[in-house]
């Protein structure tokens, strides 16, 4: 079993599973989305990272018809630091911008990381423009991209908000409560926050990109967690006259200690953040990365590694695009021939490349830069 099924086992929380009625990207829709673009399917898709999906089968139905789409994902700045984790739906939202040749709108939740951290809310709206330009980074087309913070574009649209009280006016109390767990004494803040982060699923939420077309097909890419918002969005879409959203799911990424503990943005040995150092990022693999290696080398060699549970190697997964190189890892861990210590060589040596470069292309994002992507404006697309 594929680690990414197998760690959802038996876990309270077991959000890897299909749940809720989505479904499992299988061969057949990975094949399809190859057959529809015309390009090798990414290697979160074949790997098996994004894992499922609700009505992909739709938008390609409709994109084969000459039907565009858009796409929407989002971020909650909650902090500066963040890592590599977090690029994760933003590489791949960039990989389908570029092969489906759509537009995308990117939301930054400033008001809900208010509402839910002890934070104030200048802080948030800073948070949002730095993380933009980590967003900015992974490559977004700039004529074809919309990012805002919602603490700004709620007050200028005269679209958004009218969608967000439509959603407010069609989910009861009860419903978000069953949902997300609120209670009695959670503020109105956060009880009414999951309209504002439907709202964008809509087309007519932006009718400075759209021309003011509504009923555009949105296809959404996010992290499993983020999937509530979007079952209670695709259940209130038909009551307000609008199409439902897609989604593809990815699964959650591991901490750098086990898939069994949680990652934290505060926990600077978690994760690799997009600051570090080449130096910080071989003395955090070396020391932190869960191995799933033998105690000693003889045993090793004699019973070899389970990557399985091994955090290297799941980190390569993620990040080392040559499928070839990947098996040959694998076999070798598996058999003993490869120790933990020359995997994790292998990962420093993706990552510090890897994260040099997002550096690289960060300096390059000025304030400018981010001020042109989030002013409201028409996009280079006609639907
Ligand atoms: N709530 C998400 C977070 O905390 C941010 C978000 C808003 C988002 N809209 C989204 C994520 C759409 C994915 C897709 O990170």
């Amino acid at each position: 079993m594929q680690w990414w099924r197998a760690r959802s086992k038996g876990r309270q929380n077991s959000f890897q599973e299909l749940r809720f009625g989505s479904s499992k990207i299988d061969t057949d829709l990975i094949n399809r989305i190859e057959r529809a673009t015309g390009q090798k399917p990414h290697h979160f898709l074949r790997r098996g990272i994004f894992f499922s999906h609700r009505d992909m089968d739709q938008i390609l139905d409709a994109y084969e018809n000459k039907k565009s789409f858009y796409l929407y994902t989002g971020r909650g700045p909650s902090s500066q630091a963040m890592h590599v984790g977090h690029l994760i739906p933003f590489m791949f939202t960039k990989w389908l911008q570029e092969v489906f040749d759509v537009p995308l709108v990117i939301q930054l939740t400033d008001d809900e990381k208010y509402l839910w951290k002890d934070m104030t809310v200048e802080k948030a709206y800073e948070y949002a423009k730095e993380n933009a330009k980590d967003i900015i980074a992974c490559g977004f087309d700039i004529n074809k991209t919309f990012i805002f913070s919602d603490l700004d574009y709620l007050g200028t649209s005269p679209g958004f908000y009218k969608n967000i009280v439509k959603v407010q006016k069609h989910v009861t109390f009860n419903q978000v409560k069953g949902i997300f767990g609120f209670t009695d004494s959670d503020c109105i803040g956060k009880i009414s926050f999951p309209a504002i982060q439907a709202a964008p699923s809509f087309s007519s939420s932006f009718p400075q990109i759209f021309n003011g077309k509504e009923n555009i097909q949105c296809l959404i890419p996010c992290a499993i967690d983020q999937d509530p918002y979007f079952r209670m969005t695709r259940d209130v879409a038909p009551r307000i006259g609008q199409p439902k959203p897609a989604l593809l799911h990815s699964v959650f990424f591991p901490a750098l200690q086990g898939a069994q503990t949680k990652m934290s943005a505060s926990d600077p040995n978690s994760s690799i953040f997009l600051t570090d150092t080449p130096k910080q990022i071989k003395t955090k693999i070396n020391k932190h990365a869960f191995s799933g290696g033998r105690d000693t080398i003889e045993e090793h060699r004699k019973y070899g590694g389970n990557c399985d549970v091994d955090v290297s190697f799941m980190y390569l997964t993620f990040f080392l695009e040559d499928d070839d190189r990947l098996e040959q890892l694998k076999q070798a861990y598996t058999s003993g021939e490869l120790l933990t210590g020359e995997l994790k060589k292998v990962l420093i040596e993706t990552m510090q490349p890897l994260i040099a470069a997002h550096q690289e292309r960060r300096k390059q994002v000025t304030d400018e830069v981010v001020k042109q992507f989030m002013t409201p404006r028409k996009l280079a697309f006609e639907f």
